[in-house]
């Protein structure tokens, strides 16, 4: 039973869904950076955190791992949104191949202006994986390398995204009724 369940429109995608992808996923980086020297994985605070530690997990590989927090400002007059480092990674990124986990691009600007930003670092590479996207709101393009699902443009919740900070440890990703915020 599940005592947030009535919050739920819709099971987007269950626990069972969620972990065979993740380990497809982390099949797929594994063979991708099995060359490579280094490997530092950054997770996006809060949202990536469920997603992040699952996929690390089936990443056969020695890896580094970081975290980093940003807040994004966007201003409809503004072609770009502003985003700001909230929290820093404790350590240098240069000459080191770089894969951020985050869970949801959406406009896309907050991904496009941090890897931006370490691609001026000096990284020798980077990239992005993320658990879902929603393609429709984009306003930025942006390549993510692996990707989970894709869903069409609905508020999403669980398995760490939240709405006004609830719902994160929900184990599925589900649809937000619209009776919660209307
Ligand atoms: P964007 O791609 O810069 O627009 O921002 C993506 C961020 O917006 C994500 O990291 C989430 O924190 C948040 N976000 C976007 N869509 C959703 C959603 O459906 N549910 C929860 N958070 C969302
Ligand atoms: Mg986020």
């Amino acid at each position: 039973m599940i005592c947030q369940e009535n919050d739920i429109k819709k099971i987007l995608f269950s626990k069972e869904e969620i972990k065979a992808r993740i380990e497809e996923l982390g099949k797929q980086i594994t063979e991708d950076y099995k060359d490579a020297k280094s490997l530092l994985v950054i997770g996006i605070l809060k949202g990536s955190c469920i997603f992040y530690s699952d996929l690390i997990r089936e990443i056969d590989l020695p890896i580094e791992i970081e975290f980093m927090s940003v807040s994004s400002y966007q201003d409809s007059s503004m072609s770009s949104g502003e985003v700001k480092i909230v929290k820093d990674v404790g350590t240098s990124v240069a000459l080191k191949h770089v894969l951020f986990v985050e869970d949801i691009i959406d406009t896309g600007f907050t991904m496009s202006k941090v890897m931006e930003m370490f691609k001026e670092r000096g990284a020798a590479s980077v990239k992005l994986c993320s658990l879902l996207s929603k393609p429709d709101r984009r306003k930025v393009e942006i390549p993510i390398d692996y990707l989970g699902f894709t869903i069409p443009d609905e508020f999403v919740i669980g398995y760490g995204l939240d709405y006004a900070e609830r719902y994160r440890n929900l184990p599925f990703v589900g649809i937000l009724d619209e009776s919660v915020y209307l």
